[in-house]
């Protein structure tokens, strides 16, 4: 017997960051975070509990996985399969629709995916936040891409007090991220394994002690559009993040002489008026953020920075969805 359902959903930006986490194996944060959905980018999944399977299969992009993708994914089916009493091994099928090997990284819209077209295989009701709950198992920022548009990560204490809500749906704020794609090298360092680095720099506490002032400045500013106050303090977030990433042990660069240029040009068209701000990830490709009205200017300010390999325009997406299998395209 083969019960399955197929589900999509989009990575998502930081603006405050996640990075540490007070339990590892759960995935509870050190620290909340506030994100945005990434519209233009989606992963989608199928997943089909088949009784005829012995084990779980997966299959991403139409290429069989490393046992370690494939660990991770079963950890997170084992938590479902939990909630519906069943031992069923499944087969999933991903796809994400941005190029592989861009740096853009699909964990998050991937276990996002994944919790929901599974739940739904399994026919279990759950709540945005139960989902949310369950993507977190997987990877910690794909809670994010559950609900939509801009949200919320309340780090909480223990599994139930961790989820993720929306602040405001995509429509709310006409804001735009252009990635600058400087590498598409894969990571040297996964972000799990940077997370457990965290507690080995000393400035650790100190950005997690200050996260709720960061993340208080953060929800007002998107709030009332303030792009200025938006615009300071989510640079600030990055290079606090940064910061403890550089003076761990071992240390963690994830910059490349690229990414400091564009820092600073975008800082400079700042100082010159323009309405725009950087954040980056765990890599050297550089999120370029600024109002719908600017991103003309913006565009043309980045195009003209020399041996770029790429931009891609993002603005804000709603929330994860469920396809229909037939039309899935996986
Ligand atoms: C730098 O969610 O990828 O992008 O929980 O180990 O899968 P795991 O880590 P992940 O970490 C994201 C780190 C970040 C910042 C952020 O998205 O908040």
């Amino acid at each position: 017997m083969i019960t399955s359902a197929a589900a999509a959903a989009h990575p998502n930006i930081a603006f405050i960051k996640y990075w540490g986490n007070q339990d590892e194996f759960l995935r509870i944060p050190a620290n909340g975070s506030i994100s945005m959905n990434l519209e233009g980018l989606e992963t989608r999944t199928t997943v089909e509990f088949d009784t005829k399977l012995e084990e779980d299969e997966l299959v991403i992009n139409g290429e069989p996985t490393s046992s370690e993708a494939l660990d991770r994914v079963s950890l997170t089916l084992d938590h479902i399969r939990r909630l519906a009493d069943l031992e069923t091994a499944a087969r999933v099928i991903s796809q994400n629709t941005f190029p592989t090997g861009t740096g853009i990284a699909s964990s998050a819209s991937a276990f996002a995916a994944l919790a929901l077209a599974a739940a739904t295989a399994l026919g279990l009701c759950l709540s945005e936040r139960e989902l949310s709950q369950l993507a977190r198992l997987g990877s910690g920022s794909a809670c994010r891409s559950i609900p939509g548009g801009f949200v919320e990560w309340k780090a909480g204490k223990d599994h139930n007090s961790s989820y993720a809500e929306t602040l405001a749906v995509p429509e709310y704020w006409d804001l735009v991220d252009f990635i600058v794609l400087i590498s598409s090298e894969h990571k040297h360092v996964s972000s799990s394994q940077g997370h457990s680095l965290a507690g080995s720099s000393p400035l650790q506490e100190a950005r997690v002690k200050d996260a709720d002032r960061r993340l208080e400045i953060c929800r007002q500013a998107i709030l009332e559009r303030d792009f200025s106050s938006f615009a300071e303090i989510v640079e600030q977030d990055c290079i606090l993040m940064h910061s403890v990433m550089m003076s761990s042990t071992p240390p963690l660069y994830y910059w490349q002489p690229k990414t400091l240029e564009i820092i600073e040009a975008v800082r400079e068209w700042r100082k010159e008026g323009l309405q725009v701000c950087f954040t980056i990830d765990a890599g050297p490709n550089v999120h370029v953020l600024c109002p719908g009205s600017e991103a003309e200017a913006v565009k043309r300010r980045l195009t003209a920075v020399a041996n770029i390999r790429s931009l891609l325009k993002c603005t804000p997406g709603g929330p994860a969805w469920l396809l229909e299998p037939e039309i899935s395209g996986v």
